[in-house]
């Protein structure tokens, strides 16, 4: 099943890890590199458009993505029962690659679902850092791989939480590489801080897709270097090709 086709595979769970939030297990062997996506639907006619997810995790027999109910069709994905079919196509984009040391993965809210699958394999030395703006979610799984992990929410709930932005409990310095997805203004005060130690910064863009191809311009994102199609140049980007 792996390589870039549309595959038609059983739903496997779904389950909400919050409020409408939850995690698609869908049967089968596919592949993908941290940092890709899949479109994915599982409906009628209406609404017409597939939907992009980051991988959140992968293994010999399924594939995982995180949504978050925001419209028609993430409320369908919502009511989706095991057994029940859906659509991939992917893998899509470009993805992160391992840099040598120790490595930060920085999330904020959503943006955690690239980097499970990103944390678990580019395995250690790696820190997980993840802020959420009520209480978080997820957090065991990422604690499970045994990489040391911090979390900062807005409103300071849960255990072990900071309150405040994911970006004022990290700091750069003694990192090879930071690997980030977020808002574009939690992305865009990390750029600073890695700039400003000389740590590169890989962030995963998140934008509205139609096709996932490269084909509609739908997901084009201006850049101080010229407009990138988010689906096909991305949703990976160096840093500096973003901001700078
Ligand atoms: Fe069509 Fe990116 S979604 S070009």
């Amino acid at each position: 099943m792996a390589g870039l086709n549309v595959h038609e595979a059983p739903v496997a769970g779904n389950e909400a890890v919050a409020p409408g939030v939850g995690v698609l297990v869908v049967r089968g062997a596919f592949a993908a590199t941290p940092g890709q996506f899949y479109m994915v639907r599982a409906w009628g006619p209406y609404p017409l458009l597939a939907r992009p997810f980051s991988v959140f995790d992968l293994d010999e027999e399924s594939i995982s993505f995180v949504y978050a109910v925001r419209g028609e069709g993430t409320r369908l994905l919502q009511t989706l029962s095991p057994g029940e079919g859906v659509n991939l196509f992917g893998p899509l984009g470009v993805g992160w690659q391992r840099a040598p040391g120790r490595i930060a993965l920085v999330g904020g809210g959503m943006g955690l679902a690239p980097l499970y699958y990103a944390a678990k394999a580019f395995g250690s030395p790696a820190d997980t850092y993840l802020g959420f703006s009520g209480r978080p979610f997820l957090v065991e799984k990422f604690a499970a791989l045994g990489h040391k992990l911090f979390l900062a929410s807005e409103t300071g709930e849960g255990e072990g939480v900071e309150r405040g932005l994911v970006t004022e409990i990290f700091d750069p310095r003694g990192y090879s590489a930071c690997y980030a997805c977020g808002p574009r203004a939690m992305l865009g005060a990390l750029y600073k801080s890695c700039h400003a130690q000389g740590v590169p910064l890989w962030v995963s863009l998140e934008e509205r897709m139609a096709c996932g191809i490269g084909a509609c311009l739908g997901c084009t994102v201006l850049t101080p270097h010229g407009p990138k199609r988010v689906c096909h140049d991305g949703p990976v980007f160096q840093a500096e090709e973003a901001f700078s």
